[in-house]
């Protein structure tokens, strides 16, 4: 038994980020739209989502699998504008289970948003969101897009999945 990495995201950066944490640590990865994605298969999981309208996108899928997942070691990584704080904090727990959630490790990662990538009415949408945020900084992020993917951000993921790795060799499980 081993790990995978399962990723649910839109415009590509939660992608990008799975694929190089695979690329550092020799996981499977499989986006969670694809049947053959199957997390009974791993005893370690790695769930990436990005976050829109303030919800993880894969709070679907994980309610859906939630007893598979239940009970296997499990990092969550979010994918979004905002960084690490307590507003990102308080979409992941207005997202899934808090007893689920309590038996995840969450790692916050910054991600990407090119306007001429999302269709007019999300502009639009982005658009409004700028006009009320009373951060001056996101609403600048939503009006105009940013770029904050950043391959080095990975690192304290790939170092626990290493960690992960070696646990189980030691323990004769591969
Ligand atoms: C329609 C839309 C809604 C978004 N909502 C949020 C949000 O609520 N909070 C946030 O921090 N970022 C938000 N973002 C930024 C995304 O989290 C960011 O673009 C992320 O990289 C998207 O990941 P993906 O490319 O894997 O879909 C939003 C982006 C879009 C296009």
């Amino acid at each position: 038994m081993m790990g995978a990495i399962f990723f649910s995201g839109k415009y590509g950066s939660t992608a990008q980020y799975s694929y190089w944490i695979s690329e550092a640590t020799g996981l499977p990865v499989f986006d969670i739209k694809d049947v053959r994605a199957d997390p009974s298969e791993y005893d370690f999981l790695l769930l990436g989502s990005s976050i829109l309208y303030f919800k993880l996108t894969n709070r679907k899928w994980v309610r859906k699998n939630i007893n598979v997942l239940r009970g296997r070691t499990k990092i969550l990584f979010s994918v979004s504008g905002a960084g690490p704080s307590n507003k990102l904090n308080r979409w992941v727990a207005n997202s899934l289970p808090p007893d689920f959630l309590s038996e995840v490790k969450h790692i916050a990662l910054r991600g990407k948003l090119d306007h001429s990538k999302v269709s007019w009415w999300v502009r639009i949408i982005l658009w409004i969101g700028s006009l009320f945020n009373r951060s001056a900084d996101a609403s600048r992020d939503e009006r105009y897009g940013f770029d904050y993917m950043d391959k080095s951000t990975i690192e304290p993921i790939v170092l626990q999945v290493k960690e992960l790795q070696r646990a189980r060799l030691l323990i004769g499980e591969d």
